[in-house]
C-alpha cells in the first residue's frame, strides 16, 4: 500500500492504494469515478480511456503510481473544464455526441469522447481518416460507428463555423441537425 498524490480533473487528491493497482482501479474503486469503464481490463476495448497530460491512455494498463505529477482527466472532468474555460453547458464534444445520437448502451462513450476530445485539441480540423484512426482503439459494440464519426464532424463544424454535414439518417429529410444546447437544454430555433 502507498499514498498516491494525483491531480484528477483539476483537483489534487491523496489516495491510498496497493502498489500494483492500475489507474483505472484507483479512479473507480478509490475515487468513485465510475465514468471510466472496466470493459476487457486487458487493453483491447478502450472503454477505460482517460487523458494523461491531455493524451489518451488505456487506464487498465497504466500503473497508478506512474501517474503522480501528471494531469489526469476523466469524463467527469470534461464539462467542468469547459465551464472553467468560459463555456456554457456541456463540453461541445459531449453535446455533439448527444445530439447525433452517437450512443446506444453508452459503455464505450466516455472513452470514445475523450479520444475525440484529444484529437480535436491536437488537430481542430481532422479528416475523416484521421478521426477513424484516432478512435480506432475505442470499440463500440452497438452503434456501427456512423453516428460517432458524425458527432465528431459536427463538433468540428461548429468549432470552425462551418455548416455541419447532414447526418446519414437525415439525408432525405429537410430537418438540419439539432441546434447546440445551452445549459443542457436545446436552444430554440
Ligand atoms: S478496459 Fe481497458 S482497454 Fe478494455
Ligand atoms: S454504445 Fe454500446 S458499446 Fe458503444
Amino acid at each position: 500500500m502507498r499514498v498516491l498524490e494525483l491531480e484528477v480533473n483539476g483537483d489534487q487528491v491523496e489516495v491510498g492504494a496497493p502498489d500494483h493497482w492500475t489507474l483505472l482501479e484507483v479512479l473507480r474503486y478509490r475515487l468513485g469515478l465510475y465514468g471510466s469503464k472496466q470493459g476487457c481490463d486487458k487493453g483491447d476495448c478502450g472503454a477505460c480511456t482517460v487523458l494523461l497530460d491531455g493524451e489518451p491512455v488505456i487506464a487498465c494498463l497504466t500503473l497508478a503510481a506512474l501517474c503522480e505529477g501528471r494531469r489526469i482527466t476523466t469524463i467527469e472532468g470534461l464539462a467542468p473544464a469547459h465551464v472553467r474555460a468560459g463555456g456554457r453547458g456541456p463540453d461541445p464534444v459531449q453535446d455533439a455526441f448527444d445530439r447525433c445520437g452517437a450512443l446506444q448502451c453508452g459503455f464505450c462513450q466516455p472513452g470514445m469522447m475523450l479520444s475525440a476530445w484529444a484529437l480535436l485539441a491536437d488537430n481542430p480540423t481532422p479528416t475523416r481518416g484521421e478521426i477513424n484512426a484516432a478512435l480506432s482503439g475505442n470499440l463500440c459494440r452497438c452503434t456501427g460507428y456512423t453516428q460517432i464519426v458524425e458527432a465528431v464532424e459536427l463538433a468540428i463544424a461548429e468549432a470552425t463555423g462551418a455548416t455541419p454535414a447532414r447526418p446519414h439518417w437525415a439525408k432525405h429529410e429537410s430537418t438540419p441537425p439539432k441546434p447546440a444546447s445551452v445549459d443542457g437544454r436545446e436552444a430554440s430555433r
